[in-house]
């Protein structure tokens, strides 16, 4: 009897110890140590790569330190190296995170990191950001170091682990770290860090650099408003979706600066290009391109055009085709929000009452305002928040066409959130009674 439960404790400990090797040493791990090892066979003395495995992965379990095998097993290996190789297997544990519960997922959605990119938006001494900082009303929406770019630097094991909390757009939830790590790897350069490279002096952003922006909205506010002229004077336009321009100038004007889409709505947006006329735009010279990444698609999308590899189609139920581009598409003309800059727009200023749900999120054209708000110096919004009862759905409509409500989406908030800004002095909104202009 005694002897029965002693094997039943041993086999007890066995398994858990196994279970334990299966949570910790999980498939990504082992084939960065395999790598490792293989990569710097000379660091590891007279051992072989099937002799120091084993011991780095008992290692991984916590039953012998770094420490202990240095001083207990005086060999030719080198403690220090095998010590820092550990380290940096711990940190290329490309696991993803556990699945959250939904109240545990809104904390941990609202938590985001601080980043010292918002400096380089604070140079121009009547920026925005400090009309923000000093409004009581929208100091406390207001993150100011929020990332709001994603380059090469925010890409690593722990950053894997964290953003894998969050489904795409707020973060990398069942996605391949290959993939991830293949684009956000490749963001390598100067302009992947800052929204205004073509203003950096060495690298640097001037002090007293201050920029104006204009915000294109597609509402049907713009149809025959004449405002062309006024947005093409900006030093930057934002424009969205379907921004058609040929034939609009006079109401929307001709000049794009930012490009701003997700790859679904960019695939919609050409789906119908036979009858809107829509292509993507090309022309400016120090034109941008700025990717929202809503979904795995981007990642794998730009990590091949990026390295020139063939262009790969949507993944899941719905097979979409990849979208060409009229430019080669480089780090210097590419861009990609963070998702922590997504998770913050939705908790802190697209307020609904669908918040909680996981598939809230601003619109595409909210994001793209909310990108420039915390960017730009002077912004100036048109084609938002125009009546959807005098206007037609898009200004480049032929006939009348009504507003439809998705469920991802709150309008209403949306539009009354660019009223209360401009109310506030933060931004220009383009306002217009339906006669005006007849
Ligand atoms: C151990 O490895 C480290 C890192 O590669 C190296 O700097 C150090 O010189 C090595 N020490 C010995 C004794 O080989
Ligand atoms: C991972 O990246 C984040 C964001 O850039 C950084 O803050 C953190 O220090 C990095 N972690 C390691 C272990 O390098
Ligand atoms: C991730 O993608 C890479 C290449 O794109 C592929 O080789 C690998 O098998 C994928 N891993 C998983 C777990 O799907
Ligand atoms: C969001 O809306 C709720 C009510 O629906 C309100 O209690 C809360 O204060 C609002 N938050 C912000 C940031 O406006
Ligand atoms: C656009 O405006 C013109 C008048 O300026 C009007 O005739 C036309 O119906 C409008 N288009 C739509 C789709 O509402």
């Amino acid at each position: 009897m005694a002897g029965c439960s002693k094997w039943f404790l041993v086999c007890l400990v066995l398994c858990l110890v196994g279970l334990v090797i299966v949570l910790v040493i999980n498939d990504a791990s082992i084939d960065v140590m395999q790598r490792t090892v293989t990569s710097h066979r000379k660091n590891f003395g007279r051992y072989s790569k099937d002799a120091i495995l084993p011991r780095l992965s008992s290692m991984l379990r916590g039953s012998k330190t770094a420490a202990e095998l240095e001083d207990g097993e005086k060999t030719s290996i080198n403690g220090s190296f095998f010590r820092s190789t550990l380290e940096g297997i711990l940190d290329n544990d490309f696991s993803q995170a556990p699945e959250l519960s939904i109240p545990q997922m809104v904390i941990e959605e609202r938590k985001y990191r601080h980043d010292d990119q918002f400096e380089k938006y604070l140079k121009c001494p009547t920026t925005v950001r400090k009309k923000m900082l000093d409004n009581p009303n929208i100091r406390s929406k207001f993150v100011s170091d929020i990332p709001i770019l994603m380059w090469d630097k925010h890409f690593n094991a722990s950053e894997f682990r964290r953003l894998t909390k969050f489904r795409a757009i707020n973060g990398w939830k069942d996605m391949n770290y290959t993939d991830i790590r293949g684009m956000v790897g490749q963001l390598n350069s100067p302009s992947n860090q800052y929204m205004f490279d073509d203003r950096l002096q060495k690298g640097q952003v001037p002090s007293n650099d201050c920029t104006t922006c204009a915000v294109i909205g597609n509402g049907g506010i713009l149809n025959g408003s004449g405002k062309g002229a006024e947005i093409d004077a900006h030093d930057y336009v934002f424009r969205v979706n379907a921004a058609i321009t040929k034939g609009f100038e006079k109401d929307v004007g001709k000049r794009t600066s930012f490009y701003c889409f997700c790859m679904h709505s960019l695939h919609n947006t050409l789906a119908k290009r036979r009858k809107t006329g829509f292509e993507i735009p090309k022309d400016d010279e120090n034109l941008r391109y700025l990717f929202f990444a809503k979904s795995e698609w981007t990642y794998t999308y730009l990590d091949a055009a990026l390295s020139g590899k063939p262009l790969p189609a949507s993944t899941g139920k719905y097979h979409r085709g990849p979208p060409a581009f009229p430019k080669q598409l480089t780090a210097d003309n590419v861009k990609v929000l963070h998702p922590d800059f997504e998770r913050y727009l939705k908790w802190s200023w697209v307020n609904s009452s669908a918040q909680h749900k996981d598939i809230h999120r601003p619109t595409t054209g909210a994001i793209m305002l909310l990108a420039a708000l915390h960017t730009c110096d002077q912004v100036s919004i048109y084609g938002f928040a125009g009546s959807y009862a005098d206007y037609s759905e898009y200004y480049y409509d032929k006939t009348f066409s009504k507003h439809v409500n998705y469920a991802n989406h709150d309008y209403n908030s949306e539009n009354k959130l660019w009223q209360f800004l401009d109310e506030q002095g933060i931004v220009n909104l383009y306002h217009r009674t339906p006669k005006e202009g007849k």
